[in-house]
Formats: C-alpha cells, sequence, structure tokens
C-alpha cells in the first residue's frame, strides 16, 4: 500500500489540518514526518474550532492511528497540553498515537535559545514562531540532541543536564537575561506524561502498516519555509518538502503515492522574508479581513497578497505533486477582479524562475482575470460553479500542469468540492 501526502506549497497556514481531516475519513492513520509546535492546523466541524500542533490532524476521526514521526521535534509540555484538550472531548490519545523514538525533543532551554538567537539577529531576524524549532534541529544535526526514546534510559537525568549545561554557556555568549530553571518541573512532569504513551521504531512502525493498509503523511509548514528549497535563511528548520516524508518516516520513495498540493488561492507568509506579491494597500488589508489571515500559533496578523503561480508552480516541481487543493477562493468572491502572478521581472530581468538571491528585487508581472462575484460559500457541486471562477480554475491548471481536485470554499468539513 501507499503513503499519500498532504503538504503545504506556498509559506504554510495554507489550509494543511482542515484537508486532512477531509481525507482522514479514507485513511486508517496519519503521520506528522517533520515540524513541531510551530505548526497550527486549524479543523472546523459540528460548528467549532480545533487546533492542533505536534499531533496528527487525523487524531479527531474514530478509529485512526495517527504517528508522530522521527523526523518531527516534540515538546512535551505542548504535547501533552493537546493531549490533555483532546482527553476533554473523549478523544483517547493513548490508545490512538504512537511516537517515534527518534524524534528529537525541544527542551526549555531550546526555547531560549530561539528567543536570544532572535534579540541577537536584530533587523535580521526570521520572525521565528519562537518553539524552539531551529535550536532543537541545531543539536539534532551536530549531534548533540536528546530523543524521545532517550526519556526511558535509566541517565536521561545526567544527560538532559549535559545539554542544558551547553545551552546555558551558549545563553551567556548571547548576553541573554533569562531564568533557565523557570520551565523544567513542568517538562519533567511533562516527560513523565510521555512515558505513558507508544514509544516506537517508526520505521519499522510505518513499513509494516504499509504492507497491509495505506497512510496519509501531513505536512507542517509550507514548502517555500524548506530549509533547502524556501528563502534561505527566512526558513523553518526542516524539509517541509517530499524528501521529509522519506527521511521523517522511514519509508522508501517508491512508496509514495498520490502527493497532494495544498494552495490558497492568494498568499500569506509570517515572519520575515521575501514576498513578491505582498499588497500594502486596502487590498492586503481586504483579503487579511475576509481570510481571517491572523496566526493559529502566534496570532500575528499574516502578511497577504495576490496568489503567485511562478512560485507555485516551482513548489510543484519540487514535490512532485500529482493533485492539486485549492483552498479560500470563497475569499475573492467579491473581488471585481483577481490578480495572479505568472511571471517576474528580476533586477529588470524577465524570469519564470524563483531567483537563487533572496534580496534581488523581484517585480511581479500579472494575468488579471474577471471577478465571479457570486458568494461560493454554499456551492457543493461543480456545476454550481460560476462560468469565471471555472475560466479561472482551468486557467490555473494549464499554467501548473496538474489537475485542481479539491476546491475548498469555507474552513468546515463540508464546504468542500471533490473533481
Ligand atoms: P503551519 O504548519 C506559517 C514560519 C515562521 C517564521 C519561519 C521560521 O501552521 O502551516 P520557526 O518557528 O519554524 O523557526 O519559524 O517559519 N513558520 C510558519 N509559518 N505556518 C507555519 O506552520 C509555520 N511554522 C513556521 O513564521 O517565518
Ligand atoms: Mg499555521
Amino acid at each position: 500500500m501507499n503513503i499519500d501526502v498532504v503538504l503545504g506549497l506556498q509559506w504554510g497556514d495554507e489550509g494543511k489540518g482542515k484537508i486532512v481531516d477531509v481525507l482522514a475519513a479514507r485513511y486508517p492513520a496519519v503521520a506528522r514526518f517533520q515540524g513541531g509546535p510551530n505548526a497550527g492546523h486549524s479543523l472546523h466541524f459540528e460548528g467549532k474550532k480545533f487546533v492542533v500542533r505536534s499531533i496528527p490532524s487525523g487524531i479527531f476521526r474514530e478509529g485512526s492511528t495517527n504517528v508522530i514521526g522521527s523526523g518531527v521535534v516534540l515538546d512535551p509540555v505542548t504535547f501533552r497540553e493537546e493531549c490533555l484538550n483532546l482527553e476533554k472531548m473523549g478523544i483517547a490519545t493513548r490508545e490512538k498515537l504512537c511516537i517515534s523514538k527518534k524524534a528529537h525533543l525541544i527542551l526549555p532551554t531550546h526555547r531560549l535559545m530561539d528567543a536570544a538567537l532572535e534579540a541577537a539577529a536584530g533587523k535580521g531576524k526570521i520572525g521565528s514562531t519562537l518553539k524552539g524549532i531551529g535550536p532543537t534541529y541545531t543539536d539534532k544535526i551536530g549531534r548533540h540532541g536528546l530523543r524521545v526514546g532517550d526519556i526511558l534510559a535509566p541517565d536521561f537525568r545526567a544527560r538532559f543536564d549535559a545539554l542544558k549545561a551547553r545551552h546555558l554557556r551558549q545563553l551567556k555568549d548571547l548576553g541573554y537575561e533569562c531564568d533557565p530553571d523557570k520551565d523544567e518541573a513542568q517538562w519533567m512532569d511533562a516527560v513523565a506524561f510521555l512515558k505513558e504513551y507508544k514509544l516506537v521504531d517508526c520505521e519499522y512502525f510505518v513499513n509494516e502498516w504499509l504492507d497491509t493498509k495505506p497512510m496519509l503523511a501531513e505536512g507542517a509548514q509550507g514548502s517555500l519555509l524548506d530549509v533547502d528549497y524556501g528563502s534561505y535563511p527566512f526558513v523553518t528548520s526542516s524539509n517541509t518538502t517530499i524528501g521529509g516524508v522519506c527521511t521523517g518516516l522511514g519509508v522508501a520513495p517508491s512508496r509514495v503515492g498520490h502527493v497532494y498540493g495544498i494552495f490558497k488561492a492568494y498568499c500569506t507568509r509570517v515572519g520575515s522574508g521575501p514576498f513578491p506579491t505582498e499588497l500594502f494597500d486596502e487590498t492586503g488589508e481586504e483579503l487579511r479581513r475576509l481570510g481571517n489571515e491572523f496566526g493559529a500559533v502566534t496570532g500575528r496578523p499574516r502578511r497577504c497578497g495576490w496568489l503567485d503561480l511562478v512560485a507555485l508552480k516551482y513548489s510543484v516541481m519540487i514535490n512532485g505533486v500529482t493533485d492539486l487543493i485549492m483552498m479560500k477562493s470563497d475569499c475573492l468572491d467579491s473581488f471585481e477582479e483577481i490578480k495572479v502572478c505568472t511571471s517576474y521581472r528580476v533586477d529588470g530581468v524577465p524570469s519564470d524562475h524563483v531567483p537563487f538571491d533572496t534580496h534581488a528585487a523581484i517585480e511581479p508581472v500579472y494575468t488579471t482575470f474577471p471577478g465571479w462575484k457570486t458568494d461560493l460559500t454554499g456551492c457543493r457541486k461543480e456545476d454550481e460553479l460560476p462560468q469565471a471562477f471555472k475560466n479561472y480554475v482551468a486557467f490555473m491548471e494549464q499554467f501548473l500542469g496538474v489537475p485542481i481536485k479539491i476546491i475548498s470554499l469555507g474552513p468546515d468539513r463540508e464546504a468542500t468540492i471533490e473533481r
């Protein structure tokens, strides 16, 4: 059986939570393969909103198995908080979750390091969510990290203290004033809580599962935040693109089936970094208001702009997207005209490539479409969609060379058209 993948094609916040929740009805298991509590995946059903951070969005489906893979970085405190909230809803998290022993642990001092590094970066700051993501992956690659499986070792406390001491030296070098012990007691309590969960050898678990049953992999962040292919250094510290599925879960590329690439009908970005189609005018404000573009994790207002098809085509290429999923086109319902960026002028020169240099002056070249001026939120069938909207969709499919298989027209599970 295959592992199918849902991943974001822009700068995160594409609506992955909703789509995983919709698709999870067809997959008995959902796995997160990278990222950590920097993610905030929102789901809406039965008139309520739910946000998950480290836990796969499949958790809400009855009988589902949910895997936190080796490529994820886990903060035991956030994890416990999420689990307790889910338990209140009657979801048996201990039964439904499996956590890779190889996932790395976010320590309280990793969070402090994140804050210290951002403070030291001044104007060049990344705009991190300050959840300790970058420092934890740094320790992983530097081979100093602590992993979930280590919590079972008799010398865990000593290893924790050694890593903490290392962080304290780094914090001192950065001249960062803080109380390094503040969150330690609750972190240790949360580690004890984590011990009650199924800690697994993720690579065996996933491969044996796939011998008989399908699985869905849920990406966090977006392709343009990938540490290798995003707008470095304004990226997150993991591979958010398709390769991350193989390394993060221990599966071969030949196991990967459908690659669902998810994008919003406009663009948003939180944090710093290039954003060629960003709007600083009333239209940008309007997009933020209509799309309620405020961070699920940090509450920060998101930067908003028109859809960037050059960047989207780049993400489609890198991930080998087989099926596109378009989100939030209903937020454009009231616009007289709708623009999409179809090429760039990079330092004055026409180009259809995303440039290497994040400081390059990119001027977007737009194609303009007449707005459909119809409320799409009630549409549930293809033939209810206005012609102007259909033309817009057809143009994108032609440009990107991949069919748009799902159109989402509102946050609720039900507001979804499959084609
Ligand atoms: P989901 O999964 C949007 C952004 C941060 C910052 C950069 C690095 O909800 O789509 P980090 O904390 O990872 O060191 O921050 O990446 N970022 C996200 N933006 N959605 C996310 O996740 C994000 N996770 C990180 O704003 O610019
Ligand atoms: Mg988010």
